[in-house]
């Protein structure tokens, strides 16, 4: 059973369903169309070997706890584990206490002294909310007077009232990032292959943040020393706080790690897969990857990691106006009635986001992100060829797309 509904729960359901019967709840019409079973019931009411949850909410909210308390196999933390994700003033905490290298940091509930603190720091200033905001709580910017009203209007509670009303404030960071999904099964972990999301909504990295704009995997740079590197400074330490705290942390742990001249520095970590690294990612592992998390979910992870064969590329097709003010319902063309046309190019899988289906049986916008068309090959390049082969073939109104994804893969 995969619980959620955009292109990371379409790309699970569709890896798991190589070696698995799967459904989907809630799901989408891409999922349908690729022959895969969604349903509306809640996760609790429903009966599987394995539970993956997919979206941040569910898993901060507590869904495996939930869950497990029914005696369900899940891949997910509870919600103990989930602050890492779900509090960003906890993260740090938690980091700091574990030793795991990152930004410097000041948390705040006072506009004052948040203001004070700011005015200490270099340019650029980097502003976060506290608590989950759809990746768009944070702000980088070079401009004090913009990061002291932004620092004001998350401290109001008015823009992300639900992410309550406290800022982390940081020193910047400057280099490449990479994100590390590292699967755990509460005693052992093993990472899977590195890979690279395009945050920004415009080419070159200009424009807004979003919730990612396509990606790559492997990020070839990033060899066995890199991966050891990673596992010593960052996962192993945060293994053992989790352990020390008695969090029995059985799920994904996604670390955005930045690469600055002075080694790795974890930015971030969240409690689930990424979107749309989780598209990348599963294309790589054949048809493991229902075994692999079977094992996380159980308790019986392999030390060894799995091996990913291949790269993948995708790019993220986003309606009109995204990320501010997405636009629905403009007609998509090219999916074909199946879904399946812009498949026909070699080594394309489209993973839907934000669609529905209208009156007359087509394809529609309906959502920010729209599908995240992605290709497998035997090289970034390839793969790259074939995912923006595929993606011209694919238009609606307003199409945003970046043209530059794993245009220059590290
Ligand atoms: P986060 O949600 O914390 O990963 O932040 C979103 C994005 O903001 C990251 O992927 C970075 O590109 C950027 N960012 C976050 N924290 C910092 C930092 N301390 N320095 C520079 N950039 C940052
Ligand atoms: N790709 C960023 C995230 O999943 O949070």
């Amino acid at each position: 059973m995969v619980i959620g509904s955009g292109a990371r729960e379409h790309a699970l359901a569709w890896a798991i369903a190589k070696s698995a019967h799967v459904t989907v709840t809630p799901g989408n019409p891409g999922i349908a169309a690729h022959g895969i079973a969604c349903v509306e019931t809640p996760a609790t009411e429903l009966e599987a070997d394995l539970f993956v949850i997919g979206p941040d909410q569910e898993v901060v909210d507590g869904l495996a706890d939930d869950l497990r308390a029914q005696g369900k196999a899940v891949v997910g933390p509870g919600a103990d584990g989930a602050r890492l994700e779900g509090s960003k003033a906890f993260m740090k905490e938690f980091l700091e206490s574990a030793g795991v290298p990152s930004a410097a940091f000041g948390v705040f509930d006072d506009e004052v002294r948040a203001v004070a603190y700011l005015r200490t720091m270099k340019p650029p200033y980097v502003v976060k909310t506290d608590g989950l905001a759809a990746g768009k709580g944070v702000l980088v910017t070079h401009d004090l007077a913009e990061a002291e009203g932004d620092v004001r209007e998350k401290l109001s509670g008015h823009v992300f009232a639900g992410a309550g009303r406290t800022v982390v404030i940081e020193e910047a960071l400057d280099g490449p990032e990479c994100s590390l999904m590292v699967l755990c099964d509460g005693t052992h972990v093993v990472t899977l292959a590195s890979s690279q999301d395009f945050k920004r909504v415009g080419d070159a990295n200009r424009g807004a943040n979003t919730g990612g704009m396509g990606a790559y995997a492997p990020m070839t740079s990033m060899d066995a020393p890199h991966l050891e590197e990673f596992m010593e400074t960052i996962v192993t330490p945060t293994l053992r706080e989790l352990q020390r705290r008695d969090i029995d942390y059985r799920g994904v742990l996604y670390a955005g790690i930045m690469l600055t001249t002075q080694g790795p520095k974890l930015l971030e970590y969240n409690a689930r897969f990424g979107d749309p690294e989780t598209q990348v990612l599963v294309p790589l592992y054949g048809d493991g990857l229902f075994q692999l998390l079977h094992d996380v979910a159980t308790g019986q992870l392999d030390a060894t990691p799995p091996r990913a064969v291949g790269a993948a590329v995708t790019v993220v097709l986003a309606a009109h106006g995204y990320p501010a003010s997405p636009r629905r319902g403009d007609l998509i063309e090219g999916l074909g009635v199946d879904g399946q046309l812009a498949e026909q190019v070699d080594g394309v899988t489209v993973f839907h986001a934000g669609t529905a289906i209208n009156d007359e049986g087509q394809f529609v916008t309906n959502g920010g992100r729209v599908v995240a068309v992605t290709a497998v090959g035997d090289t970034v390049a390839q793969a790259r060829g074939r995912a923006y082969d595929a993606a011209s073939l694919i238009t609606f109104a307003g199409r945003v797309m970046r043209t530059d994804i794993a245009l220059a893969p590290l």
